[in-house]
C-alpha cells in the first residue's frame, strides 16, 4: 500500500489476539503498523509482532525485491513493534538499527544481539535517505522511556510510535481519506485509557514538542494513518492527557445478590432526574475493566458502589480502584455508596480512595446495612442528584 510515491505501508492486521498485553480485549482486532521508505537508501520504520513475520517479509519484498534494507528506525521497543527485529537482522545482516541510547540497550536486552555498529541518535538528529530526510525527537513515556518519533520533512509525515494510536484493525482503508472512521474514536479512547493513560504529563510534553511540525499525515503504530482528521486526533489526545472529560457519569458497582446493584440503579435514576444525559452503569464483575476505564476517561462524573467482602472492599472494585489510581486520574466529581451485613468497610475504603486521588467528593457516601428492601432508596437517588448538580454547575 503506497502512502506517498516512495513511502509504503507494510504493517499487518491482527484479528486473532484475544488480549493485548495479556489484558485488554480486541473485539475489532488491532494493526501493527510498519513503514518502508524507498530512496537512495531504504529505511524501514518499526516492525510488527513476530507471529506475523512471514507475511510482513512478503510485504517488504513485494516492494523492494532483493534490494537490502539500509536502516531500521526503531521508534518504540514494546514487542508488538520490536518483535521482528531479530529476524529482520537475520534476513538483512548489514542493516543498521537506528534508535536512541535506551532503545539500543533494550534491543540488546530483548534480542541478545550486539548494537555496537548501530546508529545512536539524540534529540534533533537527522538522517538522510536521499530525497527523504528523517528527523528524530524523543517523547519518553509515550509509552516507554525510549519512545521517539520520526518526522519525514519532504512529505511531512510524522511516524509517531504509539502516540495517536488506536485499537481496531484496518478494514480495507489504510488512511482516513474517504473512509468511514467512526468506530476508531471509541477505540482510540479505549487504547489511550488502557495503554497510555498513566502518562498524561509526558503526552502533554510530547504534544508541545510536536506542535511546531507541519504535518500532512500521522502514521502511528496502531490504527489508520490520519490525513483528514489530524486536528481531531491531536485534540482527542490533548484532552485525554489533561484528564479533561465530557459532562456525563459512570456508575460502577459490585454486587453479590443484587442489593448493591439496586443502590446503583437508584443512583443512576437520580443522575437522570438531575439532568445528566450520558450515564453508563457497569457491573464490575461483568464488564471488562478495559471498557469501564474508557468511559471513566470520557466522563467527568464517577460514582462507585461496593459491598463489604471478607472485611474489605469487593475484589473487582479493588481492581478498578487500583486501575484508576495507577493512571493518575484527575478532575473527577465523585460519589460513593456501599453495603455490609455485619461490619462495614467498603464505603470507608471508597472515601479513603477519593481522598488519596484528590477526587471532588460531593457528599458523604451512602451506606446500606443488609438488604435493599429495608433501605430507603431516596438516599441513593439524592446522591445521584448531588453529583448531577455539581456536574451541571461545573459545565456552565
Ligand atoms: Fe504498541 Fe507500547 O506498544
Amino acid at each position: 500500500m503506497k502512502l506517498k510515491e516512495n513511502i509504503h505501508y507494510v504493517g499487518v492486521n491482527d484479528r486473532t489476539k484475544d488480549l493485548f498485553e495479556g489484558l485488554w480485549p480486541l473485539p475489532y482486532g488491532v494493526s501493527y503498523n510498519s513503514y518502508l521508505i524507498v530512496d537512495q537508501k531504504i529505511g524501514l520504520i518499526d516492525t510488527v509482532d513476530v507471529n506475523f513475520f512471514e507475511l510482513y517479509l512478503d510485504k517488504i519484498q513485494a516492494v523492494i525485491g532483493e534490494r537490502p534494507i539500509d536502516y531500521l528506525i526503531i521508534n518504540h521497543m514494546e514487542p508488538d513493534h520490536s518483535g521482528s527485529i531479530g529476524l529482520i537482522r537475520k534476513i538483512y545482516p548489514n542493516i543498521r538499527l537506528v534508535g536512541n541510547k535506551k532503545t539500543l540497550e533494550m534491543v540488546e536486552g530483548y534480542h541478545n544481539m550486539s548494537t555496537a555498529n548501530d546508529l545512536t541518535v539524540v534529540e534533533g538528529d537527522m538522517l538522510s535517505l536521499g530525497s527523504h530526510q528523517l528527523h528524530f525527537s524523543l517523547i519518553p513515556m509515550v509509552h516507554w522511556p525510549e519512545t521517539m518519533v520520526t518526522y519525514e520533512s519532504t512529505e511531512k509525515l510524522l511516524f509517531s510510535g504509539d502516540a495517536f494510536g488506536c485499537f481496531g484493525a484496518l478494514n480495507g482503508h489504510f488512511t482516513d481519506t474517504n473512509a468511514e472512521v467512526d468506530y476508531y474514536w471509541e477505540e482510540m479512547v479505549r487504547y489511550y485509557s488502557n495503554i497510555v493513560g498513566k502518562y498524561g504529563a509526558p503526552v502533554q510534553r510530547a504534544l508541545q514538542k510536536l506542535e511546531k511540525l507541519d504535518i500532512d499525515m500521522i502514521c502511528s503504530t496502531h490504527g489508520p494513518m490520519w490525513t483528514q482528521h489530524i486536528e481531531k486526533v491531536i485534540y482527542t489526545y490533548d484532552r485525554l492527557s489533561r484528564y479533561d472529560a465530557d459532562c456525563g457519569a459512570v456508575v460502577c458497582y459490585g454486587s453479590m445478590y443484587g442489593n448493591t446493584q439496586q443502590m446503583a440503579e437508584s443512583v443512576a435514576r437520580g443522575l437522570a432526574e438531575g439532568g445528566i444525559e450520558r450515564i453508563c452503569v457497569y457491573d464490575v464483575s461483568r464488564t471488562n475493566l478495559s471498557f469501564i476505564l474508557k468511559d471513566i476517561f470520557k466522563y467527568r462524573g464517577l460514582v462507585l458502589g461496593s459491598p463489604t467482602y471478607n472485611g474489605k472492599i469487593y475484589p473487582q472494585m479493588e481492581q478498578l480502584l487500583n486501575a484508576i489510581a495507577s493512571r493518575d486520574m484527575k478532575n473527577r466529581i465523585f460519589g460513593a455508596f456501599g453495603s455490609f451485613t455485619w461490619a462495614g468497610q467498603a464505603v470507608k475504603t471508597l472515601k479513603t480512595f477519593a481522598e488519596t486521588v484528590h477526587f471532588d467528593m460531593v457528599t458523604e457516601p451512602v451506606e446500606m446495612k443488609q438488604g435493599f428492601k429495608a433501605f430507603d432508596e431516596k438516599e441513593c437517588v439524592e446522591l445521584g442528584h448531588s453529583v448531577a448538580t455539581r456536574l451541571l454547575s461545573d459545565s456552565l
